[in-house]
Formats: structure tokens, C-alpha cells, sequence
């Protein structure tokens, strides 16, 4: 006992330096813990983060869905261009929406999304805003301390002209209407509806896809031009400072017209040409591929670059002579996704970024799941695009090409059977030389005009650093809205135009939009 005594200070010493080191522990987690809690606040607290300046937002269109599969009962649906430098961090906004019926009016917040990643340099954003408001809406409106703007809506299309739909990049100073042939004919052969977006085009062509649209192969839909028609003040460009004139706007609009009615969506430009593999049609290749596993978000296809002729005759097209004079680059493109409209709110121009971050709870069988799960692109090992990259200007005499091309992921088999070939050559032929077609073969373009500025131009403003891989998302924004476009007087353009409003001055953002689109004859071929 004795020897413990002397003992005892130094237990007591130990105690207290232990002691003192867990309170140490203990005061920094509180404080830790407090600034947590604090950042969680702000965050969540309703319409508290701090906005920095006035911007302007372009509202391209706002959904109504009475009833969804996949988005709850009356759901709204906002596709938007918005500043992402309003606030700190854009997708932390929320924007009030007040939904209005005959009897009553609710208030709710929507949430913000984007299919941009918040590094990047572009300053406009695709913002996709969504919530759920009430029975039978009839008028929506957006509110900011006190000031609100009524926002024109639209409903979904509920019956799809077919299972499956393409949605195809807004067109401009479009041209090359032999590429349009050859996506409508192959869609049409293995069952795919085109929703085609035009901002500008040259009149014939368009009169052309007119005649397709009346046959109902086709849909068009003008693809507006931002603008900000009222504003107190300057404002950064949107058309200049949007990743491409935001056409991932444009593929998410789509999403969302056919997303309760169609089976599968494509989101593709006008020379992505998808031959399916094995399969007599579109729908029959995706349902094989999707092979029933709900955890697949989209089916990426490769996108082989090919070089191959157009001819200048209506009269003479061929989809035969296309595919056997086509030659195989050696490049590839960024590939394309087809999609489950329902696995998805939005996109971008070639897979949807948002749709593999969000975590899924319950399983195909309404099951709570243990651990959240995350779905996955697939991409498709048997199949690839057929980019009509370079189409050359030939006549019929000088072609002497014979061969189908390979299959690029096998080399061994086929891209397409001899018999559809000819399938789609004859229905092609049949359809051309229908009285209200074959009345264009005078006016259509016989010669190149704008492809080769834009691709110069494109060339200048982006593929030749992309093509050096130097490509850095956080220093260049992937835009050529500054090409120049010469307009010449006897090759006229239709272009997209409606009427612009914009809501009053609000905190921070005012919003703009348009309604009663049309196609004008009088602005020619802009982008
Ligand atoms: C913020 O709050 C949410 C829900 O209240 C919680 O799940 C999350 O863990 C919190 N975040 C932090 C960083 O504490
Ligand atoms: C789409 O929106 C609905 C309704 O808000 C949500 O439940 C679902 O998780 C969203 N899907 C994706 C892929 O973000
Ligand atoms: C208005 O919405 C509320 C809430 O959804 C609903 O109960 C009511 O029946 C609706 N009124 C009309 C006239 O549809
Ligand atoms: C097919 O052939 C090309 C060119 O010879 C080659 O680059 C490619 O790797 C081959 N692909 C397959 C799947 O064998
Ligand atoms: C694209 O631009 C680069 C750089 O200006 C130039 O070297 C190259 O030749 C151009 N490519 C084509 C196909 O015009």
C-alpha cells in the first residue's frame, strides 16, 4: 500500500492529460458539428441563399403532367437557360411556383437540376426545375418576394405516333437534305417516329420535311433563339455563353413531350443513323438489350465516322448507293444514347449525366432496398452509329461502289441485310416520286453553300482542339453562336421566331420566354 501512494500524482496526472485531450475531442466535434449544422441551415432554409446579382432566365418550355409514370400526380417540369451565377451554387436554388385551379392555389418550392457539370465554362446552364402542384392546373406562375410572372404551360403528348421516337439536334442554315432522306427512310423502316428542331433551313428542304410531316413521319418544332426582350440593364449573352445554343435543352424538351407516351426515346443528330443488328426494328433491338433489367438508365451506341456521296438528283436517291460507297474513317465520334423516357427527367446531347448519380431505393418490385443502388449506362457491343460524317457530291455514273460496309464491331458481319436495302430504296423511290415531292426536285440545293463555312467555322471555334485532345471543359465553352453566315438571295431560309415576353424585374432572376412559335421567311439563315 505504501508503494502505491508516491503512485497516486502521477495516475492523477495521466487522468488529467486524457482528460484533457477528450475534451479537446469533444469541443472540436461540437464546433465541428455546429458548423455542419449551420451549412445544412442555410441551405435548406426556404429561398435564404444568398444570390449575388441580377441575371436572366429563358423559360423554353413548362410541362404540365396531370398524372405521370415516373414524376408523381401533377407534376411541373421547367426547361430552362439560366446564369449559373446567381447564387454560390446554382442547383442549391429553388425556385417558387404557385399552381392555380378554378377552386384553390398552392405554393411550392421547385428543386433545380442540371445535366451540366458546375466546373465547366459555359455560364448558361440547361436547368431543368421540377415539383408537384395541384388538381386540373390551370395557370402557373413563378414568385420572388412578392413579384410573380405568369408562365404559359403545355401538357405532355400522351399517345406516341410510335413506340419508339427520335429527337433530333436543333438543325440550322441546314442544308444537306439527303441526309434527312436517309434518316427518315431507315426510321420509318424499323419503326422510329423523328421530332425533328429547326432553327433555320433552307426553304425547300423545308418544304420537303413539310410534305414528310403531312405523311405524319415526322414532327417539327421551332428551336428559338434566346432572347431577353425587356431588361433594366446589361446582361451576358445567353446564345454565346450556352454549351452549343444549349441544345441539350432541346433533347431534354423532347424527353419530356414523349416521356408517358413512348416506349424508348433516341437522342441523335440528323446524320446518327442507327441500323439495328439482328433485330427487324428498333423497338425489338432495345427491348433485347434492355433485356427487362431496370437497372439499365440508357443504351449507349459507338459512333463510327463514315465518308461517302450524295447525289445533287432528287431523283436519283439511293440509300444503296450510300451505304456501298460508304468508307470507314478512323475515327469515332461521342456515341448516342437510347433511352427509357421514365429512367430519366432530363439530358444531355449524349447520355444523361443526372441519371447515374441518382440513388434508387426501392427495387422493380416497390421493395425498400437495403443500399441504394445506382443505374448504368449499357453500351452496346454488337451495334454502332453510322455517322454520315463526309458526305461528297457525286453523280450516279461515277459510283462504283459494291460492298455493304462491316459491321465496325465484328468486322464480319454486315450493317445492313441486301433485302432491306432494297426494302427501303424501293419505299424510297415509291415516296419521291409522289406528286407533292417530286415538285421540289427543282428547288432543292444542288450544291454545297453553308456546310463548308460551318464546318470551317466549327472547325476553327472547337474540333480542331478537341481533335488535338485538348478539349478543356473548364476553359472553352463549346459555342460557335460568333460564325459568320452569309445570306444569299436565291437560296431563302425559313427561320424560328414567336413572340418573346418577359416577366418583371425580379430577385434575383427575371424570366423570359415566348409562345405562338412560328417559321418566318423573313430573318434567313442564322443560327
Ligand atoms: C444535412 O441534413 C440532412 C437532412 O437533414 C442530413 O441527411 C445530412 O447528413 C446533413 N448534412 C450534414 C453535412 O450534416
Ligand atoms: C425524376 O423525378 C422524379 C420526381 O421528382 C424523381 O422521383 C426521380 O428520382 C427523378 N429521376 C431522376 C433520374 O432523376
Ligand atoms: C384544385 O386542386 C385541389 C388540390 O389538388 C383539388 O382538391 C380540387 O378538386 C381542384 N379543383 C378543381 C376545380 O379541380
Ligand atoms: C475491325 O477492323 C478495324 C480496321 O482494321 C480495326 O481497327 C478494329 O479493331 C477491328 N475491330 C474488331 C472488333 O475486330
Ligand atoms: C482545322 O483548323 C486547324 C487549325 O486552324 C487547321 O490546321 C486544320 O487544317 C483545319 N482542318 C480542316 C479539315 O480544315
Amino acid at each position: 500500500m505504501d508503494n502505491m501512494m508516491p503512485r497516486l500524482p502521477r495516475y492523477y496526472y495521466k487522468i488529467l492529460a486524457v482528460l484533457f485531450v477528450v475534451s479537446l475531442f469533444v469541443f472540436k466535434f461540437y464546433s465541428l458539428h455546429s458548423h455542419i449544422n449551420k451549412l445544412n441551415k442555410t441551405k435548406t432554409l426556404p429561398g435564404k441563399v444568398d444570390a449575388y446579382q441580377f441575371t436572366h432566365t429563358f423559360i423554353h418550355s413548362a410541362y404540365y403532367y396531370p398524372s405521370s409514370k415516373s414524376l408523381g400526380d401533377n407534376a411541373v417540369a421547367l426547361v430552362t437557360t439560366m446564369n449559373k451565377r446567381t447564387v454560390w451554387k446554382i442547383t442549391d436554388y429553388k425556385i417558387n411556383l404557385i399552381g392555380a385551379n378554378q377552386s384553390t392555389s398552392v405554393t411550392r418550392q421547385a428543386s433545380v437540376t442540371t445535366e451540366h457539370r458546375l466546373f465547366e465554362r459555359c455560364d448558361y446552364l440547361l436547368i431543368m426545375a421540377q415539383s408537384n402542384l395541384l388538381d386540373n392546373m390551370e395557370k402557373l406562375e413563378i414568385e420572388a418576394e412578392g413579384v410573380v410572372v405568369e408562365v404559359p404551360i403545355k401538357k405532355p403528348i400522351y399517345i406516341a405516333p410510335k413506340p419508339v421516337v427520335f429527337c433530333v439536334s436543333p438543325q440550322f442554315a441546314a442544308e444537306q437534305w439527303q441526309t434527312f432522306l436517309v434518316q427518315v427512310h431507315v426510321s420509318k423502316k424499323y419503326g422510329a417516329h423523328l421530332h425533328l428542331y429547326i432553327v433555320s433551313m433552307v426553304e425547300s428542304y423545308f418544304n420537303l420535311i413539310r410534305e414528310y410531316e403531312k405523311l405524319g413521319l415526322v414532327s417539327i418544332e421551332p428551336w428559338l433563339t434566346i432572347k431577353f426582350p425587356v431588361t433594366d440593364g446589361p446582361y451576358l449573352e445567353p446564345n454565346r455563353n450556352v454549351e452549343l445554343r444549349n441544345q441539350a435543352a432541346a433533347h431534354t424538351d423532347c424527353l419530356l413531350m414523349y416521356k408517358e407516351s413512348a416506349s424508348f426515346v433516341g437522342i441523335l443528330d440528323m446524320d446518327d443513323i442507327l441500323i439495328p443488328y439482328n433485330a427487324n426494328s428498333y423497338y425489338e433491338e432495345f427491348e433485347r438489350e434492355y433485356a427487362g433489367d431496370w437497372l439499365i438508365s440508357a443504351l449507349h451506341y459507338d459512333k463510327y465516322d463514315y465518308k461517302t456521296i450524295k447525289m445533287a438528283d432528287l431523283s436519283s436517291q439511293s440509300l444503296s448507293a450510300i451505304v456501298k460507297n460508304a468508307e470507314r474513317l478512323n475515327t469515332k465520334d461521342t456515341g448516342k444514347s437510347f433511352l427509357r423516357p421514365e429512367r430519366f427527367n432530363s439530358t444531355w446531347s449524349h447520355w444523361s449525366r443526372s441519371a447515374e448519380k441518382q440513388p434508387i431505393y426501392i427495387d422493380e418490385h416497390g421493395q425498400k432496398l437495403e443500399k441504394s443502388l445506382f443505374r448504368k449506362l449499357k453500351t452496346i457491343g454488337t451495334n454502332g452509329m453510322f455517322h454520315l460524317k463526309n458526305m461528297n457530291l457525286r453523280s450516279l455514273e461515277d459510283l462504283k461502289g459494291s460492298k455493304i460496309p462491316l459491321n465496325p464491331t465484328d468486322n464480319a458481319t454486315r450493317i445492313i441485310s441486301e433485302t432491306d436495302l432494297a426494302d427501303i430504296d424501293e419505299d424510297m423511290k415509291r415516296m419521291l416520286s409522289l406528286p407533292q415531292i417530286s415538285r421540289f426536285a427543282t428547288y432543292l440545293p444542288r450544291e454545297e453553300f453553308y456546310m463548308p463555312i460551318i464546318f470551317n467555322c466549327y472547325n476553327q471555334s472547337f474540333y480542331h482542339i478537341r481533335d488535338m485532345n485538348q478539349m478543356r471543359p473548364d476553359i472553352l465553352c463549346v459555342n460557335a453562336y460568333s460564325c459568320d453566315l452569309p445570306q444569299r438571295e436565291d437560296m431563302p431560309c425559313v427561320h424560328s421566331d414567336a413572340n418573346y415576353h418577359s416577366g418583371p424585374a425580379m430577385w434575383p432572376i427575371t424570366y423570359h420566354f415566348a409562345t405562338e412559335s412560328y417559321f418566318s421567311r423573313d430573318i434567313g439563315c442564322y443560327q
